[in-house]
């Protein structure tokens, strides 16, 4: 089967050709439709220049990216993403907000007159996925950052998209929501199978929620290893104290401080 997302000698340089900074180098990497990818590594080594990468939104300088069977040329539409600070718009209530991809994104806006109502159902499922039922009327600036964050990732999934890309979603939270939302993660990727490309700075979450981890490192910014994570899902929040587990995190950290110094 073809890979969903494929990087093939993929360099990226910001700047000039001579003196710009390389922030990819050499990446070569192919994720599975459905699979669960976390990058991990430290400041700087080009974690968000991947996704830009991948999404089409900053060109490669060399080599090239397929996403879904197509080589990225420009912004990929099949995408969606969630960033470390939800970006919600402050005049639109939850559900409107979460509604947003679907009035600006095709195919979805054509239908948007006609579909209107199946749009709010999903809406209203994602958010109660996320422990946000209630909500739906209150403005931003009701909502806690964990609320807040928690709408923006349904956001980033109303429109069903086929590739989601998560650059520290749950940075900015306090560690129970995190794991709150680790699990309503979970849940939703095992339900809707997108195939999903986490940036985290979190070990235990790359570990708790993805298939495999893939370790950067910076200066120029590459793939320096790979962890596969061998454990059964629906996985729960004790494994992350379980002997196996600490086993794989221990390697994962001492390969980032390896290539930290
Ligand atoms: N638009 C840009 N123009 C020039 N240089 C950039 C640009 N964006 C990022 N860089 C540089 O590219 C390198 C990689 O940046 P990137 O944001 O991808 O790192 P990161 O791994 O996401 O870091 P962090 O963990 O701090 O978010 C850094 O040295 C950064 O300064
Ligand atoms: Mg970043």
């Amino acid at each position: 089967m073809q890979p969903f997302v494929d990087f093939d000698n993929v360099s990226l340089r910001y700047g000039g050709e001579e003196n710009g900074l390389l922030a990819l180098s050499d990446i070569n990497l192919k994720v599975k439709e459905g699979e669960f990818i976390a990058i991990v590594g430290p400041s700087g080594c080009g974690k968000s220049t991947f996704l830009k990468a991948t999404t089409g939104l900053w060109p490669v300088t060399s080599g090239s990216i397929t996403v879904n069977q197509e080589k990225v040329r420009g912004p990929v539409n099949c995408v969606g993403m969630a960033f470390q600070n939800p970006t919600l718009l402050p005049w639109r209530n939850t559900i409107n907000n979460v509604l947003l991809p679907l009035e600006v994104v095709q195919p979805q806006r054509s239908m948007w007159g006609r579909k209107r109502q199946d749009y709010i159902q999903s809406a209203k499922d994602l958010l109660e996925m996320v422990n946000l039922t209630g909500s739906e009327e209150k403005f931003p600036w009701q909502l806690s950052g964990g609320m807040q964050q928690r709408v923006s990732i349904c956001r980033s999934l109303i429109h069903e998209p086929k590739l989601l890309m998560l650059d520290e979603p749950f940075g900015a939270l306090d560690m129970f929501t995190r794991e709150d939302l680790w699990v309503a993660l979970q849940d939703i990727w095992l339900k809707k199978r997108p195939t999903i490309i986490l940036v985290t700075h979190d070990i235990r979450e790359a570990v708790y929620l993805a298939d495999r981890v893939i370790i950067m490192a910076a200066r120029p910014g590459r793939i320096v290893a790979e962890e596969v994570i061998p454990f059964e899902r629906p996985r729960p929040l004790s494994l992350t104290f379980d002997s196996e587990f600490g086993k794989i995190f221990s390697s994962i950290r001492e390969k980032i401080t390896e290539v930290s110094v």
